[in-house]
């Protein structure tokens, strides 16, 4: 591939973004669009000399055209990611979530871009009894956030059949690894896990602790999203972007507790609401039409996580 294709990343200053340019450098010229509202440029140190960044919200539809034009593929990330924000704010998720998704479809299509691959949710799934989740299963959104990913999803799909335009949506499970922020009460379960247990302190579990998640590391994710964006008979479909397994946060605080050799017991309070109980995705449809395949044990993940907060401690 040449090197002068234009890759677009949009939330390219966050967690899974951040990876996801890394992943693309050698590949073409990447652009980032954030506007570090989650994102941080600190998670772009080492290749920020790189990548071309613009500091845009994807709210702006103006700002999003010159942008993107001329992009080959643009990888649609920037979200406001959370399930608990959602709820206890849900107008600025909403606007970014649906609005802003809208506008990068709408960006892309004007620019005649190649594909979209965008970043969809498992939170689609709610509780449905039945695991491993599938894609054919009727989705059950139980939080504002599920439905502004699920929203983008059915948009993704019908610029494809309306205007043309080839997207794929990915469903991303609980994506941990590198450069994930656990400096919010929003963040994610696994960036708290490794900062108390770097503090040695207790975290907090929500629930029993006995829910369990599909934990994929960042790095499957991002090599994930490399091949949709160069699968073929895959435009306006969705798939699974999980490891295929479940463990619960009761294993993983185990884990990581012997990983470090310390006895650090949970604190335990009530669940929160839009939260699921089980997650576990079916890979097959990704195997076969994507050619997914996770390289990361859950130990090894969990190892190198860790050694990067150690570092970044
Ligand atoms: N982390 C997970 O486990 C997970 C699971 C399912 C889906 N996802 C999806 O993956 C994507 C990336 O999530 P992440 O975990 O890396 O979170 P993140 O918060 O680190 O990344 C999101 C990025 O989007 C940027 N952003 C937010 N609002 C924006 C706006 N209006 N304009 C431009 N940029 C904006 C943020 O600054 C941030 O850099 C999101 O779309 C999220 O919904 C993540």
């Amino acid at each position: 591939m040449a090197n002068d294709v234009k890759f677009v990343v949009t939330g390219g200053a966050g967690f899974i973004g951040s990876t996801l340019v890394r992943t693309l450098l050698s590949r073409g010229r990447v652009v980032v669009i954030d506007n570090l509202l989650t994102g941080h440029e600190a998670n772009l140190k080492g290749v920020r000399g790189q990548i071309e960044f613009h500091n845009v919200d994807i709210r702006d539809a103006a700002a999003l055209d010159p942008v993107i034009r001329g992009a080959d593929t643009v990888f649609h990330l920037a979200a406001i990611p959370s399930v608990p924000r959602s709820i206890d704010d849900p107008v600025p998720s909403h606007q970014v979530n649906i609005d802003g998704t809208f506008n990068v479809l709408r960006a892309a299509a004007n620019a005649r871009a190649r594909r979209v691959v965008y970043a969809a949710s498992s939170s689609a799934y709610g509780d449905a009894e039945v695991l491993p989740k599938t894609e054919t299963m009727t989705p059950s959104p139980k939080s504002p956030y599920a439905v502004q990913k699920l929203l983008g999803e059915y948009y993704a799909s019908v610029f494809y059949s309306c205007y043309g335009l080839e997207t794929v949506s990915l469903r991303f499970f609980n994506v941990y690894g590198p450069r994930q922020d656990p400096t919010s009460p929003y963040s994610g379960v696994l960036s708290l896990f490794m900062k108390h247990l770097l503090a040695r302190t207790s975290p907090t579990i929500f629930g029993d602790g006995e829910q369990s998640r599909d934990f994929t590391y960042v790095e499957d994710v991002a090599d994930l999203c490399w091949k949709a964006s160069q699968a073929s008979g895959v435009a306006g479909k969705m798939y699974n972007a999980g490891n295929g397994n479940h463990y619960t946060l009761n294993q993983i605080w185990k884990l990581l507790q012997q990983m470090e050799g310390v006895s650090l017991p949970s604190n335990m309070a009530p669940p929160r609401a839009g939260d699921v109980w089980h997650s576990q995705a079916d890979t097959a449809a990704a195997i076969r039409d994507l050619g997914h395949s996770p390289r990361f044990t859950i130990e090894e993940g969990l190892r190198r996580t860790l050694e990067w907060y150690r570092g970044a401690a």
